[in-house]
């Protein structure tokens, strides 16, 4: 799973209200998203059928008809926060009893009716399959006070015809395919995503090239295993050549493959063709065989690491990172020593780093959840500690190196400087204007160059922390 916090958009170009409205309706919808890029390229599409019945987006709470969350159920903490997010909520019904609440995503297909009937203030759930209905379960709910409920999976909806409500940005993802057919024991998403479908293979080309024209720079092909894409005859490496090719202006990005079915025809292809980032998120989860076996993921330690070695050997630059859970049923401390191992041996560039949560109707909930909050909690604390450490090296690597980066938004901390991304998925800040610039007292620019977002520019680093690195142009 990527960063999210690197991912979404600043508030600044988050969100563009009242921007789609195509018919009389005037009433306003908010949207919440949490949970993986999936929940918020799914979210673009709640928006594109909300915008075609006529509802205008708000990013003002207190002035919504509608407040929506599009939510996650992956782990026990990412619902409560949903919970709470309910409580909080209640002010705006008091205020407003006409109020429309909504449980779209994962959590609605997870819990379905009972949300309705344990928590008063949801008046429609939505299932991820079932986004096309949301306009009128709204209006249900406006005309007759009626709640409503829409959650069946499906075999075949992909949307592949609903052109997604964007947020500005140099970023975007499409959806290459949905559900996951995977089934690792301790997961929820089979359950609440459905079985595997891929979308067209011309649908998603000509949505590449529909972003390049709209200016955008850098495309992230997004599903729960992408590696089992297939459409007609095409894998998803024949799909990442071919949009490779059809935008060869644009940085093409993936998430999130799963190791068992990483071949070398994708890192062939990955290495031949320059605008594909040279960036594989490949989550490991543990790094002991015994536990691997126990999470049902198909593959051993070994496998996964012949599949790392071939990555760097064919592809140098190559950045990687991988998701990792502490405290699995029965984990001992070997095991997690063998993650450790696992950690220092690869040198990740990245790691997103959780503790189990036992999740209901996974086979994992049949086992007891035997190893102690603070064992699992000190384990994710050794984990962290550890990759920390590898992040600052592999960053240390690259000072006094020059690098090309994507200037993407104006950095969190300063709005002086800019922060963009290298091919291999590092944040980089640098100033907002160049090395040599003068500025006079009113801030105006006299001389100089400033950089916009957009901008690919040739930076050169200076300086690093484990999260990020830090350089300069040389202009
Ligand atoms: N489809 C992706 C991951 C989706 S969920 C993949 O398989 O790579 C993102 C991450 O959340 C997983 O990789 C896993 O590390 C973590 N995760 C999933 N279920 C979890 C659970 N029950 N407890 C803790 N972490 C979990
Ligand atoms: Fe969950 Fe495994 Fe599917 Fe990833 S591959 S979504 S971890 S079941
Ligand atoms: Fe994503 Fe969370 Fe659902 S990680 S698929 S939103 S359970």
């Amino acid at each position: 799973m990527i960063d999210l916090n690197n991912l979404i958009l600043d508030n600044k170009t988050k969100n563009q209200t009242g921007s789609f409205n195509k018919s009389g309706n005037d009433k306003k919808v908010y949207i919440e998203t949490y949970g993986c890029q999936m929940n918020y390229s799914d979210t673009e599409i709640v928006l594109s059928v909300l915008s075609k019945s006529g509802y205008n987006e708000t990013t003002d709470i207190n002035n919504a008809d509608a407040i929506l969350l599009n939510t996650c159920s992956i782990r026990e903490n990412a619902e409560k926060k949903i919970f709470y997010r309910l409580d909080a909520l209640k002010y705006f019904k008091r205020r407003n009893p006409n109020l429309v609440v909504g449980i779209l995503g994962c959590m609605a297909e997870r819990l379905r009716k009972d949300l309705i009937e344990n928590k008063k203030i949801v008046d429609i759930i939505v299932g991820p399959d079932e986004y096309r209905k949301v306009p009128e379960l709204i209006d249900k709910v406006f005309e007759t006070g009626e709640k409503g409920i829409a959650v069946k999976l499906s075999k075949v909806e992909t949307y592949d015809d609903i052109v997604p409500v964007r947020r500005e940005g140099v970023s975007a993802w499409i959806t290459i395919m949905r559900g996951c057919d995977k089934f690792c024991t301790y997961c929820v998403v089979p359950f609440t995503r459905g079985r595997e479908r891929s979308r067209k293979l011309s649908s998603i080309v000509d949505e590449a090239k529909r972003l390049y024209d709209e200016g955008v720079k850098d495309i992230w092909l997004l599903g729960q295993n992408v590696n089992s894409y297939r459409y007609d005859n095409y894998d998803f490496s024949d799909l990442l050549k071919t949009v490779a090719i059809a935008v060869p202006e644009m940085r093409v990005r993936y998430t999130t493959s799963h190791p068992y079915d990483l071949n070398m025809k994708l890192l062939e292809t990955m290495a031949e063709y320059d605008n594909i980032c040279k960036y594989i998120h490949l989550p490991i989860q543990s790094g002991s065989d015994r536990i691997l076996k126990l999470m049902n993921r198909e593959y051993s330690v070994e496998d996964y690491m012949k599949v790392m070695l071939k990555a760097r050997e064919m592809m140098p630059d190559v950045g990687l990172s991988t998701d990792i859970i502490s405290g699995f049923p029965t984990e001992t401390e070997e095991d997690h020593q063998m993650t450790l191992n696992v950690i220092k041996e690869v040198m990740y560039d990245y790691a997103y780093m959780f503790t189990y949560s036992r999740r209901p109707n996974t086979k994992a909930f049949r086992m007891e959840d035997d190893i102690p909050n603070e064992t699992k909690t000190r384990r994710l604390d050794e984990i962290i500690e550890l990759q920390r450490e590898m992040s600052y090296e592999s960053h240390k690597k690259l000072i006094g190196k020059k690098i090309k980066v994507l200037l993407e938004t104006v950095s969190k901390k300063s709005e002086n400087n800019l922060m963009g991304r290298t091919d291999c998925n590092k944040s980089v800040i640098i100033p907002a204007i160049s090395k040599n610039s003068y500025v006079d007292n009113s801030g105006d620019l006299i001389s100089g160059k400033e950089y916009n977002i957009g901008d690919y520019v040739n930076v050169k680093i200076n300086k690093c922390n484990s999260a990020t690195l830090f350089g300069e142009t040389e202009e």
